[in-house]
C-alpha cells in the first residue's frame, strides 16, 4: 500500500469508497460534501492507501479546536475513516491511522479526537473513551414554561457571522471551565452557517441553529453568555410547540435549560460516545486549562508504543491553573498513553485502574483527580 495526500481528482474515488462504508449519500448532500473536504486538500489533512492506482481507504483531519478547563487549543478530529470492503481485516485501517496520527502531529496538534464506529482499532492505536455527546430530548410542551426576560434582541445570521459565533463560543467555555466541546475554524463555520434548511439566529452574546425534522426541531447548537439570552433563544425554539412535538438538543450535561425547565420528568437523553488521544505529552499538558486553586507535583510513567516521544516518565507539575511536564528520573504510576489520555479527559484514577489502563505507586491518585477533573462533552458530532 502507498498513501498519499488526496487530490481533487481523487474525490470521485473517495466517494465510492465512503458508499461502500457509510452507504449512500443523498446526491443533494455530495456537493456540500465536496465543499466541505476540497478546502483541506492542500493541506494535507486527507490522506488515501492505494494498491496501485486503485484507492482502499481513507482518513482526514478536520482542523478545530477544543477547550480543556476552559482553554482551547488546536485538536486534530479525525473523520472519514473508511476501508473497501475487499481490503478490511488486513491493518489497512491501522495503516492508515498511524499516518493520520503521525501528520497530526506534523501539523502542531498535541491531542486528537474521533467518534469511533468501533472501538478496538482506535485503542489499539493509543485513542480512549472520554466523553459524548448529549443530544437531550423533551416534549416541546416543556419549553413553553420559558419566557423572554428583557429585551434581547435576535437577529438572522448567514456565514459572514462566523467569526462572531466563534467569539461567543470563547467566551462561553471559558465563563464554564468547559472541557471537551469543539470549534469549526471560520472556513469550517462558514460552510455551517451556510446550510439552506437551518434557522440561524444571532443575540449579543448568543446564537442558535435549528431545524425541522418531521414533526421534531433538533436544536444543533443553543449557546448563551447570559440568562437572559439563554431564555430569549429557547423561548423562541419553544415557540414552535403548537406545531412541533418533541425537541431534541445537543447539550453540555450541565447545560441551564435543563434548570429552567419547569418539568424534567419525560427528558431523555442519547449518549454518543468520543475516543480521545494525547498526541504530544508535554504540548497538551502544557496548552490544557486546570483549577486554579489546585496544585500538583507528581511523576507519571507513559508508555506509547505508536508515538515514541511520550514514552517516557513525566513529572506533571500544575499550579496557578497551568501545568507543565518534563521528562524526569523520579518514580511514578504506570499509565498506557490510552490512561494517561483518558486521565488527560478527566477519567478517574479509580476507574483507570480497574481497567488496566493505570498501576503502580498510588500517592497521588488524589492530586491527578483533582488536577485533571473535569466532565467532557461535545455538542458537535463530526
Ligand atoms: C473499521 C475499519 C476502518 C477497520 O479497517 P480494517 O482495515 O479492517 O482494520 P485493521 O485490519 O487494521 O484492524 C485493526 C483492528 O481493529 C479490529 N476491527 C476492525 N474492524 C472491526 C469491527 N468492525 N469490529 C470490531 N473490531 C474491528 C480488527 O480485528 C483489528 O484488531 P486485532 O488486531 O486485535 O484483530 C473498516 O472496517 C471500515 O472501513 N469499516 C466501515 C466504515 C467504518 O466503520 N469506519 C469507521 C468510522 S469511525
Amino acid at each position: 500500500m502507498e498513501l498519499r495526500y488526496l487530490t481533487p481528482d481523487d474525490l470521485d474515488d473517495v466517494l465510492d469508497v465512503r458508499r461502500r462504508s457509510f452507504g449512500p449519500m443523498p446526491a443533494a448532500d455530495v456537493e456540500r460534501w465536496r465543499d466541505l473536504v476540497t478546502p483541506i486538500l492542500p493541506e494535507g489533512r486527507y490522506l488515501g492507501a492505494f494498491d496501485g492506482a486503485r484507492l482502499a481507504a481513507t482518513a482526514r483531519l478536520r482542523p478545530f479546536s477544543q477547550w480543556w478547563y476552559g482553554r482551547p487549543q488546536s485538536m486534530a478530529g479525525v473523520a472519514g475513516v473508511t476501508v473497501n470492503p475487499e481490503d478490511r481485516g488486513r491493518g489497512v485501517g491501522s495503516l492508515i491511522m498511524r499516518a493520520i496520527i503521525d501528520r497530526a502531529v506534523e501539523l502542531g496538534d498535541a491531542v486528537s479526537a474521533l467518534f469511533p464506529a468501533t472501538t478496538p482499532i482506535y485503542r489499539s492505536l493509543g485513542f480512549e473513551h472520554a466523553g459524548a455527546q448529549h443530544t437531550v430530548t423533551v416534549p416541546a410542551e416543556a419549553l413553553r414554561t420559558i419566557r423572554p426576560a428583557g429585551q434581547v434582541k435576535l437577529r438572522r445570521m448567514g456565514p459572514d457571522d462566523a467569526a462572531e459565533v466563534m467569539a461567543i463560543l470563547d467566551r462561553v467555555h471559558r465563563a464554564a471551565r468547559a472541557s471537551g466541546p469543539i470549534s469549526a475554524n471560520e472556513a469550517g463555520w462558514r460552510w455551517w452557517l451556510d446550510e439552506p434548511d437551518d434557522f440561524l439566529y444571532l443575540a449579543d452574546d448568543g446564537y442558535v441553529i435549528y431545524r425541522w425534522s418531521g414533526h421534531d426541531i433538533e436544536v444543533d447548537n443553543l449557546v448563551a453568555a447570559s440568562e437572559e439570552t439563554a431564555k430569549a433563544l429557547w423561548s423562541m425554539v419553544g415557540s414552535s410547540s403548537s406545531i412541533a412535538d418533541s425537541v431534541t438538543a445537543n447539550l453540555a450535561p450541565d447545560d441551564p435549560v435543563l434548570w429552567l425547565l419547569r418539568e424534567r420528568s419525560k427528558e431523555q437523553v442519547r449518549q454518543t460516545r468520543w475516543m480521545f488521544r494525547v498526541l504530544d505529552v508535554p504540548e497538551a499538558v502544557a496548552r490544557r486549562g486546570y483549577p486554579a486553586g489546585v496544585t500538583l507535583d507528581a511523576a507519571v510513567e507513559v508508555a506509547d508504543p505508536v508515538r515514541e516521544s511520550n514514552a517516557a516518565t513525566w513529572r506533571l507539575e500544575v499550579s496557578g491553573g497551568t501545568g507543565a511536564a518534563i521528562r524526569s528520573l523520579d518514580q511514578g504510576p504506570r499509565l498506557t498513553i490510552n490512561g494517561f489520555s483518558a486521565l488527560y479527559a478527566g477519567i478517574p484514577t479509580a476507574t483507570l485502574r480497574l481497567a488496566g489502563l493505570m498501576s503502580g505507586d498510588t500517592r497521588h491518585d488524589e492530586a491527578l483527580d483533582t488536577a485533571f477533573a473535569a466532565r467532557p462533552y461535545m455538542l458537535d458530532y463530526f
